[in-house]
């Protein structure tokens, strides 16, 4: 029942190819440095690359990014297939139309539980004015008005 904005979180495996998945746990941590963090369960395929990569990419999912917010929470699918991104410094996949990105240093990692806990330092992050947010709660998306 907590609220929460969505975001794909991207990163490039060992073999170079874009990975990434749907995380609503991302959060801020600090200003100064600046950092944020996510975290990962422990059975997520994308575990090796998140935990053996130094960058990862948080995109901040805009209203109309539903569909996308699906696929990559979605097994069995070619998640990247047909979405328009580009690569960030590190080269991790930003992906177009998102509200927000951040791109992050992988600084500390917290095993808790069935997940681990990503700190990462932001090195850039942009956003555009004016969107509106894709909202997640109680197993249901939403926008300003119900999907
Ligand atoms: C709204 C939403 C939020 C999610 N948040 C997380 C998260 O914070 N951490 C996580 O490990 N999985 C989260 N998931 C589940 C992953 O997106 C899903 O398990 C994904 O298939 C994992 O991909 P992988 O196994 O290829 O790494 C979330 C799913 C949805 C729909």
């Amino acid at each position: 029942m907590f609220a929460t904005g969505v975001t794909i979180v991207t990163a490039r495996n060992a073999q170079g190819q874009p990975i990434g998945l749907t995380a609503n746990s991302f959060n801020s941590v600090s200003l100064d440095p600046p950092l944020v963090l996510w975290s990962l369960s422990r059975a997520a395929a994308s575990m090796p690359a998140f935990a053996n990569g130094s960058h990862y990419a948080i995109n901040v999912l805009a209203a109309d990014q539903k569909a996308l917010a699906e696929r990559f929470a979605s097994r069995g699918v070619d998640r990247f297939a047909g979405v328009e991104h580009h690569s960030g410094i590190s080269g991790a996949p930003l992906l177009e139309g998102a509200a927000a990105t951040f791109e992050c240093f992988n600084r500390s990692r917290y095993e808790e539980g069935d997940h681990v806990i990503f700190v990462g330092e932001v090195e850039r992050c942009q956003h555009h004015g004016g969107m509106s947010p894709l909202l997640y709660h109680g197993g249901r998306f939403y926008t300003e008005h119900p999907l």
